[in-house]
């Protein structure tokens, strides 16, 4: 069959039958395909089927394209009023060409969001601005669904706007899975909250029982072992209970922060001396730059504290014996910049755009060793942008160490942030 007028794959395997005699020929030997296929595309070219009669105008073509397309499509005047609107918005909405055009479209829209549509409509009308919004639209039974809805102006070649041409997208689904998403992340936080809660309650008493243990002289070496084992275990379980504990605040939009004037230098000064010790048992050099000079930031200062010993023990778990790590506080850019770089065994490119994703620890043998969870650097991020700041983590690969940059807005002089603080962002915050 002759399949010239077909699409081009099918082409290349069966020719016209014409030509077919001459493509086997060609076929045949390889330095003649590339002269079969120059011959059949200039057939495809130039060959034209009889044309049906749907085909017969422009126009034709265009409305069996917009009345069979999955949206509802429609078409504005550069002054907003709509002029045509293709046949499935007419079946969905029960409705004729005619009493649309009379009607408007406020009539099928949702009453309570019209003035906020009608507004934004203004805006992109004045513009000239793609237009992308979430439209309530009333379907003939009286039922409202939800629509993705997306408009382009159409210009001439001045530029002039002669038409908009928008289509509107039903996701109803789309938006109730993802609300089913959203309310299944909450209870999962809400659990992980209830669950490090309920862990968290014998920890007091554990604490208070090795201290008192800890009064009374050990006697023998065996017994102080254990106690410091004990103390340790203690001291880690404590920080993943706290570490859940807020991870899951985050997940509830419960996690506090109070953000005043405070100096970043010192912040970090009290830090790089609280872990001196740890560091010093690890055989890890730890070194401060700009510590000695205050440095104002708007932020609140025990949530720094938290993300910096975060990178801390981060840094310290990562570098090996011999290593060096240095914490430097400085301003740029009209922001606070505290950086923790280690000569530790750094971090494979792959893993840099998840890093900051809960739970990765999972990826990383090494990790898993370390008995982390995967918290500190997801916490880092929420702590550090709930204050209006970023963090971003560089390494030039495995085997060549880290660094980590935590920015936050500077104090200025009157004690006001550069930048308004950003509303705490939740892990399921995704909104159309
Ligand atoms: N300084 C660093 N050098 C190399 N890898 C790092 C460094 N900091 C973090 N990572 C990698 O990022 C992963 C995630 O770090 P994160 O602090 O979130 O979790 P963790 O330290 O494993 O556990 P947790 O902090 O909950 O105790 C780590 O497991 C490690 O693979
Ligand atoms: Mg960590």
């Amino acid at each position: 069959m002759s399949s010239c007028g077909g699409p081009w794959m099918q082409r290349m395997g069966s020719c016209h039958a014409r030509t077919r005699g001459r493509c086997r020929a060609a076929f045949a030997k390889p330095e003649r395909m590339r002269i079969a296929f120059a011959h059949n595309l200039r057939r495809a070219l130039t060959w034209r089927r009889p044309r049906p009669d749907i085909y017969r105008s422009g126009e034709d073509m265009f409305k069996l394209l917009a009345d069979n397309i999955a949206q509802l499509a429609w078409i504005a005047e550069p002054d907003g009023r709509m002029s045509w609107y293709n046949k499935r918005w007419l079946e969905f909405s029960g409705t004729t060409q005619e009493q649309m055009r009379k009607l408007g479209w406020e009539h099928v829209h949702h009453p309570d969001h019209l003035d906020r549509v009608r507004q934004k409509v203004q805006r992109h009308l004045q513009t000239g601005e793609p237009w992308k919004d979430l439209v309530a639209q009333r379907r003939s039974d009286g039922v409202y669904r939800w629509f993705l809805s997306h408009a382009f102006p159409l210009r001439d070649e001045t530029g002039r706007i002669l038409k908009w041409f928008g289509t509107n997208t039903d996701i109803t689904e789309q938006l109730a899975l993802e609300e089913e998403l959203r309310a299944s992340d909450r209870r999962k936080s809400e659990f992980i909250s209830v669950l490090a809660h309920e862990l968290r309650n014998p920890m007091a008493p554990l604490w208070n029982s090795l201290e008192i243990l800890q009064r009374f002289p050990a006697q023998d070496e065996k017994q102080v072992r254990a106690l410091a084992v004990a103390e340790r275990q203690v001291r880690h379980m404590a920080k993943l209970l706290d570490d859940l504990l807020d991870i899951s605040r985050v997940g509830t939009g419960k996690l506090h922060i109070e953000r005043e004037p405070c100096d970043a230098a010192g912040i970090a000064s009290q830090v790089v001396g609280d872990f001196a010790g740890v560091f010093a048992t690890r055989g890890v050099a730890l070194e401060g730059t700009g510590l000695d000079r205050p440095c104002r930031v708007l932020g609140d200062a025990s949530r720094i504290t938290q993300a910096l010993s975060n990178l801390l023990s981060n840094a310290v778990k990562f570098t090996p014996k011999g290593g060096r790590v240095r914490v430097r506080v400085g301003r740029s850019e009209g922001q606070v910049e505290i950086a923790v770089s280690d000569s530790g065994r750094g971090i494979a490119a792959e893993m840099l755009p998840t890093l900051f994703q809960p739970f990765r620890t999972h990826m990383d043998r090494e990790s898993l060793k370390e008995g982390g969870l995967g918290l500190g650097l997801p916490l880092v991020k929420h702590l550090v942008e709930a204050q209006g700041g970023t963090v971003e983590a560089r390494s030039e690969g495995c085997g060549r160490g880290a660094e980590f940059i935590l920015r936050l807005p500077a104090a200025a002089p009157g004690g006001q942030a550069a930048e308004p603080a950003r509303p705490l962002p939740a892990y399921a915050s995704a909104e159309i």
